[in-house]
């Protein structure tokens, strides 16, 4: 198991340090290597995304990935930008399908900004394409205008295109997810405005044929933007773009109190992932021991599940996390009256013992 670490900017180091102490503490036949990544990157070699570490990225069977950015780079040219780490990772491994769940554990209910009984028990699962949309789609860049409102004037422009390859297998990769689940799928669109979408419309309804055991449902992403907030629970799979599931995934961490919890994994054809916490680099909070470590060490369980099939080592971090909330303890994205504030490294330390227990205990 050959696992590239890319911890990043901002609180990412601290947080992959845990994540890492975690795999560590499981004692599997795990070879890890760091190699720097967005801003670190562009300091040290000029490049966000250097040769070296793409590659160590591709010759690995995972990516453990921490976050990238920080406001002192904005005035870069876009192609030196940290945020172009992650996409060209994504671009260049392959990584279409993203899953980004969205869990809401009993002992937070109430750090959430929703009532407790909208969100108790959520456990919703955002599965977002990765590699196509308007985030990759060319032509783009800035020209004259020679038509539209303003003729002659300065403009800008993206394209958002999808062929019906990568619909078909977005679209299988959801419906199996939702056949090991509650075997329903939302396909999120904008058929009523854009081509492109109702192209992902006809093309979900198309491969849906193959799975008259799941329940599709169609819904336009303004809807579902507020379905979100409003009755959560009636999501089982939401599918959809890459822009709309961008934005949908944000949402959706909300309603599970902190985004500091949440993982995601981002697969390939074959099962080659980037593993990473949901949320940002956070350059406020950095270096400061404060950021919730959670996220990326249940995006190490992910990484055990999904690439690697140690279904029994990812309970376990699964199982010791829902200890460690359970014993009380909380960093302070997730810190309510009655509870004990740990830091970024007194969170790992708990789910390392955690993980320890069970292992001597057998
Ligand atoms: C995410 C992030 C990225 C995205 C940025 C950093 C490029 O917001 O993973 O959701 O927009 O995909
Ligand atoms: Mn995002």
């Amino acid at each position: 198991m050959k696992i590239a670490v890319l911890p990043g900017d901002g609180i990412g180091t601290e947080i992959v340090a845990e994540a890492v102490r975690v795999l560590q503490a499981l004692e599997l036949p795990i070879e890890m290597e760091s190699a720097l990544v967005g801003g670190a990157a562009y300091e040290a070699h000029g490049h966000p995304l250097p040769e070296s570490t793409l590659k160590l990225a591709m010759d690995a069977d995972a990516v453990l990935f921490g976050a990238v950015g920080d406001w002192k780079y904005d005035k870069l040219d876009r192609p030196l930008r940290p945020e172009q780490a992650i996409l060209g990772l994504r671009k260049h491994l392959g990584l279409f399908a993203n899953f980004r769940p969205a869990i809401c554990y009993p002992e937070l209910v109430g750090a959430s900004s929703l009532k407790p009984e909208l969100i108790a028990g959520l456990d919703i699962l955002i599965i977002r394409e990765l590699t196509g949309d308007i985030y990759f789609g060319q032509p783009r860049g800035r020209r004259t205008a020679t038509d539209g409102h303003f003729p002659g004037a300065e403009e800008a422009f993206d394209t958002m295109r999808y062929s019906k390859p990568e619909i078909e297998r977005i679209a299988h990769v959801a419906f199996q997810a939702a056949r090991k689940r509650n075997k329903k799928v939302t396909s999120v669109d904008k058929a009523n405005v854009l081509e492109t979408f109702q192209f992902w419309k006809d093309v979900v309804t198309e491969v849906h044929a193959q799975y008259p055991d799941v329940e599709l449902e169609h819904m336009y992403v303004d809807n579902a933007a507020m379905q979100l907030v409003r009755a959560p629970k009636k999501f089982d799979v939401v599918v959809t773009g890459n822009m709309f599931g961008d934005i949908l995934s944000d949402e959706a961490s909300m309603l599970t109190g902190s985004i500091g919890m949440l993982p995601s994994a981002s697969l390939n054809t074959k099962n080659q992932g980037l593993y990473e916490p949901s949320h940002g680099s956070a350059p406020d909070i950095a270096g400061k021991n404060l950021a919730n470590p959670l996220a990326t060490i249940l995006s190490a369980a992910m990484m055990l599940r999904f690439t690697f099939n140690q279904t029994e080592a990812a309970d376990r971090i699964e199982r010791a996390v829902s200890s460690v909330l359970a014993s009380g303890l909380r960093t302070t994205d997730i810190w309510s009256e009655g509870t004990t504030k740990v830091s970024t490294r007194g969170m790992g330390d708990a789910v390392v013992a955690a993980i320890t227990k069970t292992i001597t205990k057998g």
